[in-house]
């Protein structure tokens, strides 16, 4: 079966199986099934808004599909439970139309629920792990359900354990959210307050939030739907504060950002820089109003992708002696 629909990079690559997921239940009999054991290679496909397939997938492909968000509301406090297979803007919808606060900076944000944890997405101030409650994932070499907390996931930029030492161990299932019914809004974002001030809200519900970072991100990021993109492509780079006064000297007007444990920098700059914003090469380029966004012009291939990924990598090394590591996986 043929990929395409399944990633938003829109890359025709091949699985040789796939199955869909509705409800847990399945994975149990799935489990059950001789076959699953004897397939090692497994993908586990939510939204596909952050793989890139270089080649066809020799495995088995799991798709999660399971719906469903219910709350539940006591005091101020609401924990909001939703299957993973909800798409992640869904998911904000609901509870912005609910009025639940908390994930508002999150909007329009691509992919699945079941995703989101797995990288810990964050957009205008906020990181899924100011929400996260804990999450429930299928363990794929016992067949059982395991519940995870904030602290167990080990959540960090763009990071969390499942990406780490439970990497292709788990299925998460479902996920459960903190929010609450009175906001506390994060508007510390300068783009935020920007376009707060130009559509001269001045006392700003989560609605209004919701709308203007999903004003934000259509303006600077391409929609999947009409040109492929994982978002994206590296991560900002972290800089110890030794290395980066070095580059600071030579870059003064580099933009720089100090986090808990260094000093975050600002990849899309850095590329930019190094003459790669809006540039086409061949069926591939950056996106042309944020060059940390790579996109598939048409009828890229994963590998020409990637090549362009490894092009970027080189010269923002050779110019600013930084590594770039890809956000996106590459399968
Ligand atoms: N910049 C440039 N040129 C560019 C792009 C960015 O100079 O082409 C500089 C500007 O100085 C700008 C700064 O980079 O002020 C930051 O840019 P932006 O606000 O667009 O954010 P980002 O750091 O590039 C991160 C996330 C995004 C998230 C935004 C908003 C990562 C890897 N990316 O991008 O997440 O939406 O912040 O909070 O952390 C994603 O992960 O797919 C994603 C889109």
């Amino acid at each position: 079966i043929s990929l395409k629909n399944f990633n938003t990079f829109g890359i025709d690559a091949y699985a040789k199986y796939f199955v869909e997921i509705n409800h847990k239940e399945q994975l149990v009999e799935l489990f059950k099934d001789p076959k699953w054991h004897d397939e090692t290679q497994r993908l586990i496909l939510g939204g596909g808004s952050n793989m890139l397939f270089t080649q066809n997938f020799d495995g088995l492909v799991i798709k999660m599909n399971i719906r469903g968000i219910e709350h539940r509301i006591n005091h101020e406090e609401v924990i909001v439970e939703s299957g993973a297979g909800e798409g992640w803007n869904d998911l904000v919808n609901y509870c912005v139309d609910w009025g639940f606060a908390g994930m508002e900076n999150l909007s329009l944000i691509p992919g699945s629920v079941g995703a989101s944890p797995v990288q810990n997405i964050g957009a205008y101030g906020i990181e899924l792990k100011d929400v996260f409650e804990s999450c429930e994932a299928f363990e794929i070499s016992t067949g059982n359900f395991k519940s995870f907390n904030k602290t167990d996931c080990q959540f960090a930029y763009r990071e969390s354990i499942f990406k780490q030492n439970l990497k292709g161990k788990y299925i998460i299932t479902s996920v459960k959210f903190k929010l609450s019914t009175q906001p506390n809004l994060n508007v510390s974002y300068g783009a935020i307050e920007e376009e707060l001030k130009n559509r001269e809200i001045i006392q700003p519900n989560i609605k209004d939030i919701s709308k203007v970072v999903s004003a934000i991100r259509v303006s600077k990021l391409p929609d999947p739907s009409t040109i492929g993109n994982a978002g994206s492509f590296f991560k900002n780079p972290v800089l110890e504060k030794n290395e980066f006064d070095l580059l600071h000297k030579k870059f003064p007007d580099i933009p720089h950002y100090i986090i808990d444990n260094g000093i975050k920098l600002a990849a899309g700059w850095l590329i930019e820089q190094c003459g790669w914003k809006g540039k086409i090469v061949g069926n591939t380029g950056t996106w042309k109003n944020q060059a940390l966004v790579l996109v598939n012009h048409g009828y890229a291939t994963g590998v020409e992708i990637y090549n362009l990924s490894q092009a970027i990598i080189d010269s923002v090394k050779t110019k600013f002696d930084v590594s770039l590591e890809r956000e996106v996986n590459i399968i």
